[in-house]
């Protein structure tokens, strides 16, 4: 198993013992994520995390990651102050970076940006959500998170409540839940259904995911309740988001249908749909959640730069 050099486009792009031993990997460095360890293993690298897409959570945690494995880190939050503004092309920006830095994370709106941007860079590209397709290390951190709090993935039942249609991490997901072997509940407005390639992938590893709008029969049964945002800011009309707009919302009271163990994840940022009473219930795993990102982001930086002990 080799990782060196490897870009990270989608998660489809890595095997099931490939994603076993990130996780395991990550689980090595929770004391070093949390400050309580030290370590200068990527003391020689610098990163490039070029966001041309808001972000609070996986811009942070790269960077937090880089820094605790003795990086160094260059890039921007938001495009506007780079020469995007004079009308410099993607490809350009991109092999800027390159030749300024060890490896390059990417947050960009349009679908395939990340994939494009690897044919010109040399060094590794990591795609940190392209558009409404793919969000590859959001989802290593929630398979890190179920696996941490359930044990095994295998058998679970989970739960995708939101925006199907838009929500990438919902796309990687549920490709890697259904691969691993769990059970897929999907809840959302008619308008906003998991796209059809996506459930047909799921199928392909026998995974048969259930299509409902009623949250309160699904949550009987579910282990993992995996809560999206609308994805406003992909809506080509106003009047569709309109449409939708706080159509469901996770509260204390929904919560007593469910198990005693339940847990609710959420990538973050949330908006209406989870009431903040619930952030005071055991239920509650999504900070914890957003946390892990920084341990699995640090076990794959590490990784790709060919560093498999601390
Ligand atoms: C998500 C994203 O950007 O896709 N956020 C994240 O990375 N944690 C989810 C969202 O924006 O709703």
């Amino acid at each position: 198993m080799d990782f060196l050099g490897r870009d990270v486009i989608s998660i489809k792009e890595l095997s099931k013992d490939e994603i076993t031993s990130i996780l395991s990997f990550a689980k090595k460095m929770v004391p070093y994520a949390k400050g309580e360890q030290q370590t200068t293993i990527l003391q020689d690298k610098v990163l490039s995390v070029l966001f041309f897409e808001p972000s609070t959570r996986t811009r942070l945690s790269f960077e937090s990651a880089m820094n605790r494995l003795g990086g160094r880190v260059i890039g921007f939050a938001d495009p506007s102050g780079t020469s995007q503004k004079k009308g410099e092309s993607l490809a350009d920006t991109i092999r800027m970076a390159d030749s300024y830095s060890d490896a390059i994370v990417l947050r960009h709106p349009q679908e395939g940006a990340a994939r494009l941007s690897a044919e010109f860079a040399t060094h590794p590209v990591i795609n940190a959500g392209d558009g409404a397709g793919q969000h590859p290390t959001q989802t290593l951190l929630d398979l890190f998170t179920i696996k941490t709090e359930k044990k095994k993935i295998e058998g679970q039942n989970v739960v995708l409540l939101g925006d199907l249609k838009y929500g990438r991490t919902a796309h990687s997901l549920a490709y890697a839940l259904a691969f691993f072997g769990a059970n897929l509940t999907f809840v959302s407005p008619e308008s906003l259904r998991m796209p059809k390639e996506v459930v047909s992938e799921c199928k392909e590893f026998g995974v048969e995911p259930v299509n409902t709008s009623h949250l309160d029969k699904a949550i009987k049964e579910a282990d993992v309740l995996y809560v999206t945002r609308i994805q406003k800011e992909r809506f080509p009309d106003p009047e569709e988001y309109n449409k939708v707009m706080g159509s469901y919302r996770v509260t204390c009271e929904l919560l007593k249908n469910g198990k005693e163990d339940l847990i609710v994840m959420h990538p973050l940022p949330r908006v209406t749909e989870i009431d903040p009473e619930v952030d005071a219930t055991p239920h509650a795993l999504y900070f914890k959640q957003a946390f892990n990102g920084v341990p699995v982001r640090m076990a794959l930086l590490a990784l790709i730069f060919g560093r498999k002990t601390l």
